[in-house]
């Protein structure tokens, strides 16, 4: 992390716009988008690829790089060498005249930000030269992250836990966010939020030359300032012919537009799935600790490996009902071969709470009011994380951890912990037998240093 941070305070600040283009009349367009942004970028433009990536060998750090291949006669291995030479954070973006999805997919693969075709509407350039998109959150070339949700099994809490994330970073972390439900005959994302979701999800996907900003734009449901939805309920006997191709392009549209996009997935291998895991920056999957759901954890571990290398997965333990895990913990983890990230708890009062009125989950829990918004701050979040990277390096979960560490505290001679459920016991009694040693505690107490108020 560390040497992350200081590799990137070394670069130098990328600033300006490097353009390959000859056509004076889209200089002079992109000069006007420029001054009615009022972006500080200077525009150096120039005749040839060659001469650009000349400029930037020798020094030249643009911000962005707009690249007229509407005349080349090999735009994908012009596109391949501009990014092998800019690096991975410069924007690079094409410009053409062919409008073909499949062009478009290509152009991505080879390093593209983003495709325009010619002449390219005021809107669209604004979209792809403003710095706001490339706010915290974004990826490297500015596009929002896509963080895609899929749960192994049916009823796991995968669509509450989309809708719950999307909100809280919405309404929150005040951060621009889209939530779409790709489940198109049988999807709840709209149905938990109490919104009726239009046809214009399936439309875009059926007709991709559709997808454009301004259609989206009237396509997506808002929920409130920051978060819309775009989402769907065919009928069941609607046969719907969706290109994985047009998803593809619905998300980079959606990216450009949103810090985030959330996807709700249904559980498949189609290449639909394929091509949303491909954008992913983060992969969240809900594991059911049943036969199925341990098959299909394992599954959906292989599918993620092979389409979305790129991304973070994140293993949830949930099942909603708990009734269902069957399967112990270690041993769930073991055929996983790999320890579950996190918890989902089983919270059925704010479950039951929420959907009635069309709310999302953290709207109904107990968490919102009171003493929520003082415990799960951003610094007590990254506290608990810490603590809990503690308790990962001694093999003991967090709760064994914590009591541990109560008893290692003078004049401490027992714990009295609380417990509602079977499992809370088990948790609770499964922290004795063993100590902390002086470097697990001294490790603790430097976590425990950097909180806002002394603790214990
Ligand atoms: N953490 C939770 N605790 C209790 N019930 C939950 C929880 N998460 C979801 N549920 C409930 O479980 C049911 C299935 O949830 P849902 O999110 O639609 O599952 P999935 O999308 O995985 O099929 C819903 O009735 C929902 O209200
Ligand atoms: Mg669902």
């Amino acid at each position: 992390m560390k040497s992350l941070r200081t590799a990137s305070a070394l670069k130098p600040a990328r600033e300006g716009i490097l353009a390959v283009l000859r056509e004076p009349s889209m200089i002079d367009r992109i000069q006007g988008v420029i001054r009615e942004l009022q972006l500080d970028d200077e525009l150096s433009v120039t005749d040839t690829l060659d001469d650009a990536l000349r400029r930037i060998r020798s020094g030249s750090t643009p911000r962005v790089l707009l690249l007229d291949l509407g005349e080349s006669a090999a735009p994908i291995a012009e596109v391949s060498a501009a990014r092998a030479v800019a690096g991975a954070d410069l924007k690079l973006v094409v410009l053409g005249t062919v409008n073909d999805v499949a062009l478009f997919r290509d152009l991505l693969s080879a390093g593209a930000s983003d495709y325009l075709v010619k002449p390219s509407t005021r809107e669209a350039l604004a979209a792809v030269l403003e710095r706001t998109s490339a706010a915290a959150g974004a990826t490297p070339d500015g596009l929002g992250r896509v963080i895609v949700f899929i749960g192994s099994r049916g009823g796991v809490g995968a669509t509450t836990s989309a809708v719950s994330c999307a909100w809280l970073m919405a309404t929150e972390r005040r951060e621009r966010v889209a939530l779409v439900d790709l489940d198109l005959h049988f999807g709840t994302v709209a149905l938990k939020l109490d919104l009726d979701p239009g046809s214009g999800l399936c439309e875009a996907l059926e007709q991709p030359s559709r997808i454009d900003s301004l259609f989206i734009e009237r396509a997506m449901i808002k929920v409130n300032d920051n978060l819309r939805v775009l989402a769907a309920e065919a009928s069941a006997a609607q046969h719907l012919a969706v290109d994985a191709g047009a998803v593809d392009m619905l998300l980079h549209e959606l990216r450009r537009k949103f810090v985030r996009v959330t996807v709700d997935l249904p559980r498949g291998a189609s290449p639909m799935q394929r091509v949303v895991l491909a954008a992913a920056s983060h992969v969240v999957v809900f594991c059911e600790r049943s036969l199925a759901g341990l098959r299909d954890t394992i599954r959906l571990q292989t599918l993620v490996r092979e389409q979305a290398p790129q991304a973070r997965l994140w293993l949830i333990e949930a099942g909603a009902s708990g009734e269902r895990a069957l399967i112990g913990k270690s041993e769930f983890e073991k055929g996983i071969g790999k320890s579950l990230d996190a918890n989902l708890s089983y919270d059925p009062k704010s479950a039951s709470a929420a959907p009635n009125p069309g709310q999302p989950l953290p709207e109904g829990s107990r968490a919102k009011d009171g003493i929520g918004p003082k415990m799960f701050t951003e610094e007590n979040i990254a506290l608990a994380e810490a603590l809990e990277d503690v308790a990962r390096t001694t093999g003991h979960t967090l709760v064994e951890l914590a009591i541990d560490w109560l008893l290692a505290q003078s004049p401490v001679v027992s714990v009295i912990a609380g417990a509602k459920t079977a499992q809370q016991v088990k948790a609770n009694a499964s922290s004795s037998g063993w100590h902390l040693t002086q470097n697990d505690l001294a490790q603790i107490e430097e976590v425990l240093s950097r909180a806002p108020h002394p603790i214990a």
